[in-house]
């Protein structure tokens, strides 16, 4: 199954993919993990990125068609993938589906996280992941059970991405409604597209995908 979540910066897509992928047994490519983990690495495609993600802008469609589609020949992703963040452009959706069909594949599904602007930028502002695992948390709305101490391995560093200060999110809100949202008729065209309430609880908007996803149409 490949199975797409849409929607704006902070609207669940990274923490309900994580979600589904768990429960499927499908992987999570998230392009914005593969960005921060190669401008970790300090790679010259990760310098370049991390320069155009602090500004808040899309990384050129020619460097993420290429690395995504690089990941998809991994023997891993034969069963399927939950894509988060990707694609973000009518180019990248027009590369997956024909990365795909040379395979006999298609986009199976395709779930719109609709969440209010002003509710985006809060989020946004309080997310916050450990240093050593990686797991997501959020200063009010996912806090650790115990004070400063990830629940998942006992970590106790958190950090906060250097694109998450709130005028770097508003342009990536602007990014997403010019760039990213002409995606939303693209795939409602094909009969792919259901769209989901995101301003619930996490396990409300789990369940809601999960309806999405296994109920047809949306
Ligand atoms: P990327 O990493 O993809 O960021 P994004 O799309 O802006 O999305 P976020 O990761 O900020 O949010 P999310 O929707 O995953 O929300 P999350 O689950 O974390 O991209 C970053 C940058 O990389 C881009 O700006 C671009 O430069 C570049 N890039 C990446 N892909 C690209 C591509 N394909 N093409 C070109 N450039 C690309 O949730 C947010 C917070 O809210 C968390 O703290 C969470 O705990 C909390 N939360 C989640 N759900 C709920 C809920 N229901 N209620 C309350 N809180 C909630």
């Amino acid at each position: 199954m490949i199975l797409i979540l849409l929607g704006p910066p902070g609207a669940g897509k990274g923490t309900q993919a994580k979600r589904l992928a768990e429960e499927r047994g499908l992987v999570q490519l998230s392009t914005g993990d593969m960005l921060r983990a190669a401008a970790a690495a300090g790679s010259e495609l990760g310098r370049k990125a991390k320069v155009t993600m602090e500004r808040g802008d899309l990384v050129s469609d020619d460097i993420i068609i290429a690395m995504i589609g690089e990941r998809m020949e991994q023997p891993d992703c034969r069963k399927g993938a939950i894509l988060d963040g990707f694609p973000r452009s009518l180019a990248q959706a027009e590369a997956l589906d024909a990365m795909l069909a040379a395979t006999g594949r298609g986009v199976d599904r395709v779930v719109e996280i609709k969440v209010d602007d002003e509710a985006l930028v809060t989020r946004i502002a309080g997310r916050l992941t450990c240093a050593k695992c990686g797991s997501g948390y959020h200063d009010t709305f996912r806090r650790t059970k115990v004070e400063g101490v990830c629940d998942s391995c006992g970590g106790r560093e958190f950090t906060r991405r250097a694109d998450d200060i709130e005028a770097t999110v508003r342009a990536r809100l602007k990014v997403y409604n010019t760039q990213t949202a002409p995606l939303l008729p693209y795939y409602r065209q094909r009969g792919k597209l259901a769209t989901v309430d995101g301003m619930g609880p996490m396990a409300a908007v789990e369940a809601d995908i999960r309806a999405a996803v296994d109920g047809g149409k949306g």
